[in-house]
């Protein structure tokens, strides 16, 4: 018997199983290569659809939870005319673990993410623990995590708990790209504000492997 219709209210685990059910039926109408490039918080994609031009040869997945900004980044990207580049509409850590296999993605980026300012939110940014171990999984060693904020003190916080997580190095100065990235909407008015935009760059190191398999 079908199930009855959706409502978004009702339980969590109901919810969560028509949110992986879609992302496995993007999965498979979006077979996904190795040496993947993602970015979480993809927003209406300008950065992602920038960089699938200047990056032909590689695949880029952007992954927004927000509906709205998710089918604006969709046309953005039809409009560019784009073909190495595609949006899901989802929470990355829900998507991951469903969607990738361990070590596919070779560069991440997480761009001017939510700085969830008060304290007792602090448990929803982003760059946590259990986060990064994730993240860890999916890349693959010697790839990279690349993260842009303009918030100070979210800054720090990031710094502190990539730190102490033994799968991430701070990436070498050296290592830095040469051109910079494309510029993200948020980050376009920050630098018209002629505000500071801190980089966080970090190498999956190769030697860590995940505690749970
Ligand atoms: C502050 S905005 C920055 C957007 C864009 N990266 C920029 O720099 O202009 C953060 C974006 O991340 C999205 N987001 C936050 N957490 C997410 C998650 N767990 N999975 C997917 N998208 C997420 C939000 O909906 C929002 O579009």
């Amino acid at each position: 018997m079908p199930d009855p219709p959706f409502r978004f209210d009702e339980d969590t685990e109901r919810r969560e199983r028509f949110h992986l059910d879609r992302i496995r039926a993007f999965g498979q109408e979006n077979p996904l290569p190795d040496d993947l490039v993602v970015e979480i918080g993809s927003n209406r994609c300008r950065f992602l659809a920038e960089l699938a031009q200047r990056w032909p040869d590689r695949f880029l997945l952007g992954v927004e939870w927000r509906m709205k900004y998710a089918e604006m980044g969709r046309e953005l990207l039809n409009e560019s005319g784009v073909e190495n580049a595609r949006v899901l509409q989802a929470d990355a850590a829900l998507a991951f673990p469903v969607l990738l296999d361990d070590g596919q993605i070779t560069d991440l980026f997480i761009l001017f993410p939510d700085p969830w300012w008060k304290k007792r939110h602090r448990k929803r940014r982003i760059i946590r623990p259990d986060f990064l171990d994730l993240a860890a999984k999916k890349i693959r060693p010697g790839g990279h995590l690349w993260i842009r904020t303009d918030v100070g003190p979210l800054a720090e916080d990031m710094e502190e708990v990539l730190a102490a997580h033994p799968a991430f190095e701070p990436l070498p100065l050296e290592e830095f790209p040469l051109v910079p990235f494309p510029r993200t909407t948020r980050e376009r008015t920050i630098l018209k504000r002629g505000l500071p935009v801190h980089p966080l760059y970090y190498r999956r190191v190769a030697q860590w492997e995940s505690p749970n398999p």
